[in-house]
């Protein structure tokens, strides 16, 4: 729709920007933290390295000055597992204290804190014992885990996350699951998700319990899918890949139902997934705030025969424009490029106008308020005469931001909105090659150097944003 006229952002609207523990904090080993699954694939690839990341853990005072500075409305971060419970089991003091002073120090310059239970790192010591969340004994894990956060930060956190990104956590198994390779893939992608919208459940009704004026819900991945073409079988592919990828697991959550279709799919791959009364009851009994997302792009689905070869989805790890393999995913949907869109060095689509798209699907779908918890550009970043100027950064930010205001005017419930990330975080596909910080931190995949932080041109242009509030569409029609 085309509107007349233009809606402001509300008057408390979330600007913020976010990261995750084992991509900023560094410090892998200290005060007591344990390994996590994320730490055990240290040296597994040409960049994958948690030892130093951009060492908030020890920078934390600076990098908070600089949000001040900024004047940002929300930062979003998550809390490490094993800085906690080191071996999932036992509590370490000096977790809580180190959440503590980062939660304190945002707060003295007035940034509201949102945090992020789990963002892809448990401790490793449960991923030996029992397979990590493939077993329901994470359930009682999570849980004690989640309450001590609770417990610790409740007087002052009042924006919560329970999973970053379940849906992706099984669709990249090894990159960010805990895969276990002895285990049927199909068998672990399902019972992975059942575990976690079960801990999501349950986790919502403790922090209501525990903290009655938080908010909280869970976050998602949403590259909503468009048909390769008009043919209704690339419109059925399109709506089984949004199905099957994200709206399964959205809706365990969000309406404790199980996609028929999905439950058949799996079935007729031998596997049975429905759930049992008392999986449903919890399911039924919790009532999230609001639903969390991640948008950085858009798919595209072509129809898929039966007897096709599977083909698991992949990242670019090259950063070579082209060198994307397209998932295949036998009688359901096969990916494939959207030539009307650019693309990233990684092969992202750039798509503002899917930011819309997805809200718009989420709020039909769902129709509670929504977060946007992620949204940025990974690029190659370069320093001339120490200033980063990222013009391709802010372009993407700005279009995005309207997009945003446009979903605004079509009378969407819109909380917040977070850039990924705040400083440069270590990719989880990419490392330090691919860089999303509105600052810079200099060090390169091997070797950290001084690790010191240089605001980027796209930091400025996002502290002019903040000033208006967000509002950059044309004014001359605002109401
Ligand atoms: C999101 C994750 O899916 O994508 C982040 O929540 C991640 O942790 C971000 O960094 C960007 O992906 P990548 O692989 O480019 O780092």
């Amino acid at each position: 729709m085309d509107h007349r006229k233009i809606y402001p952002f509300p008057e408390h609207f979330l600007w913020g920007a976010a990261s995750a523990a084992y991509q900023v904090e560094g410090a892998y080993r200290e005060d007591g933290k344990g390994l996590s699954n994320q730490d055990i694939l240290n040296g597994t690839n040409a960049f994958h390295d948690t030892t130093v990341t951009a060492d908030f853990y020890h920078r934390y005072k600076e990098d908070i000055a600089l949000m001040g500075e900024m004047g940002l409305k929300s930062f979003r971060f998550s809390v490490a597992w094993t800085r906690i419970y080191p071996d999932g089991k036992t509590l370490n003091p000096k977790g809580i204290e180190f959440y503590n002073k980062i939660i304190n120090e945002l707060l003295k310059y007035k940034i509201e804190p949102m945090v992020t239970l789990y963002h892809f790192d448990h401790p490793y010591e449960l991923q030996k014992s029992y397979g990590g969340w493939y077993s329901d004994h994470m359930i009682d894990d999570y849980l004690r885990f989640a309450k001590t956060c609770f417990q610790a930060f409740g007087d002052r956190v009042k924006y919560w996350l329970t999973i970053c990104e379940q849906n992706n956590i099984v669709l990249y198994p090894n990159l960010i699951g805990g895969y276990l390779e002895h285990v049927d893939i199909d068998t672990w992608r399902i019972q992975v998700t059942r575990v976690m919208s079960l801990c999501s459940a349950r986790a919502v009704n403790l922090c209501h319990k525990m903290i009655p004026d938080a908010k909280i819900g869970a976050s998602f991945s949403f590259p909503p899918s468009y048909p390769a073409s008009s043919s209704p079988d690339d419109v059925l592919a399109a709506m089984n890949e949004n199905d099957f990828r994200d709206f399964y697991g959205m809706d365990l959550v969000y309406k404790a139902r199980q996609n028929p279709w999905v439950v058949r799919y799996y079935e007729e791959r031998g596997v049975d997934i429905r759930l049992s009364r008392e999986d449903t009851d919890i399911l039924c009994s919790c009532s999230p705030d609001f639903i969390a997302y991640n948008y950085y792009r858009t798919n595209v689905a072509k129809s898929c025969p039966l007897e096709s070869e599977q083909i698991q989805p992949e990242f670019n790890l090259t950063g070579k424009k082209g060198s994307i393999t397209y998932p295949t995913f036998p009688g359901l949907y096969q990916g494939t490029g959207n030539e009307t869109l650019e693309k990233s060095d990684w092969d992202w689509t750039i798509d503002p106008k899917g930011l819309r798209i997805s809200l718009r699907m989420l709020y039909d779908r769902y129709a509670v308020p929504i977060m946007v918890v992620e949204n940025g550009l990974g690029a190659y970043d370069q320093v001339e005469d120490g200033k980063v100027s990222d013009p391709y950064r802010i372009e993407y930010l700005k279009k995005h931001i309207e997009q945003l205001q446009l979903a605004v005017c079509d009378g969407i419930e819109v909380w917040g909105y977070y850039v990924w990330s705040f400083v440069d975080v270590l990719s989880t596909s990419n490392g330090y090659n691919k860089r999303y910080g509105l600052v810079y931190v200099d060090r390169t995949d091997r070797d950290p150097k001084e690790l010191r932080r240089i605001c980027k041109d796209s930091y400025y242009w996002y502290q002019e944003l903040l000033k208006v509030n967000g509002n950059i569409l044309d004014r001359r029609n605002v109401i």
